[in-house]
């Protein structure tokens, strides 16, 4: 098949291109390289330094690839900037994310394969772990705007018949994650900075827990929803929660590392409890996480042993 994955220079959009071009796709990547990397990126596929906000070369990219499927992976993708810049935050998720729809629609895709999240759509969840029919009531912009895309990909199939898939990714975690960021990326920045030797902060009692997928597991869900799951919402994720406080005990176990976390605040507006309901995936899709937590610390473990020896001093 041809595949346009955009984000595809990204943590978890790369893995997909990787994952597509092994199971023998062509494949082509729409990434304007904000938060993307060259090195991510799969040297088979294609790549356009685009951004999806720019109608006219979105529409040229998928007028001169023609995909039969579109995985949508691009995103404005951190909770806190989209709290800081909402209209940012919705000119990126929406109206860059209708360029992409509309250029689908004018030039035949298939289906569109949109990443959506788990995490910051049901707010505290009445129901551990969550199904993905948990009424919606998103704590942050980021939240609604990628509600609102799920939306408007209803309102395209119906009017336009362009086919949709969506997946609601949990917390996802591996090689590639950017280690140096602040908010969100818990193994990422506990691995990277115990393997420095520097101090780690758990926000609160660290009793707070998230559903953790392994990003090889992300990927398996994107390959069966080439061939399943039209018109359907599917939580991608482990169903079980994890508390910070476990992933640091374990992280702390790999990386040797013997130095007493310190305790920060709570982090306002977050959610204390998560996790995703994966039943829907497994009955639809065919697919299940196949990455034990142990053996996703471990692999990704090894990854940012490599990085931070390699990092200039
Ligand atoms: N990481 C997680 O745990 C998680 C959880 C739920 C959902 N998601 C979703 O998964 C997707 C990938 O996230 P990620 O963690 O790999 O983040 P990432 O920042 O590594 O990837 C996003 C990619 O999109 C590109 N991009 C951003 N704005 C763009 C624009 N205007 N035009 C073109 N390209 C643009 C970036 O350069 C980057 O390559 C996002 O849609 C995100 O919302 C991630």
């Amino acid at each position: 098949m041809r595949i346009l994955v955009t984000g595809g220079a990204g943590f978890i959009g790369s893995h997909v291109v990787d994952a597509y071009v092994a199971a023998g796709h062509e494949v082509a990547v729409l990434d304007n390289f904000s938060t993307g990397n060259e090195a991510n990126l799969n040297s088979a596929a294609e790549v356009h330094r685009v951004d999806l906000r720019d109608q006219a070369a979105v529409e040229k990219v998928v007028a001169s690839f023609r995909p039969e499927i579109v995985n949508h992976h691009a995103a404005q993708s951190e909770v806190p900037k989209s709290v800081a810049d909402p209209g940012l935050d919705a000119h990126i998720n929406i109206v860059g994310g209708l360029n992409l729809l509309k250029a689908s629609v004018d030039h035949k895709v298939k289906k569109v394969i949109f990443i959506s999240t788990g995490g910051a759509l049901y707010g505290e969840p009445d129901v551990v772990p969550a199904d993905e029919d948990h009424p919606v009531r998103p704590l942050s912009p980021y939240g609604t705007s990628k509600f609102s895309f799920e939306q408007y990909l209803g309102t395209f199939k119906r009017t336009f018949g362009l086919e949709f898939t969506v997946l609601r990714y949990a917390n996802i975690y591996g090689p590639r994650q950017d280690f140096y960021a602040e908010e969100g990326r818990v193994v990422a920045i506990f691995a990277s900075r115990m393997l420095e030797r520097k101090p780690v902060t758990i926000d609160g009692d660290g009793e707070q827990s998230r559903d953790m997928l392994h990003v090889g597991d992300a990927a398996t869900a994107n390959l069966a929803a080439l061939e399943r799951g039209e018109g359907e919402i599917f939580h991608v994720s482990t169903g079980v929660p994890v508390s910070v406080n476990d992933l640091f005990r374990k992280l702390a176990i790999l990386t040797d590392y013997k130095i007493a976390p310190n305790h920060g605040p709570r982090r306002k507006g977050d959610v204390y409890r998560i996790a995703l309901n994966n039943t829907r995936a497994r009955r639809d899709l065919g697919w299940e996480p196949r990455v034990s937590l142990e053996e996703g610390l471990s692999l990704t473990v090894d990854y940012f042993r490599e990085q931070v020896l390699q990092a200039p001093v």
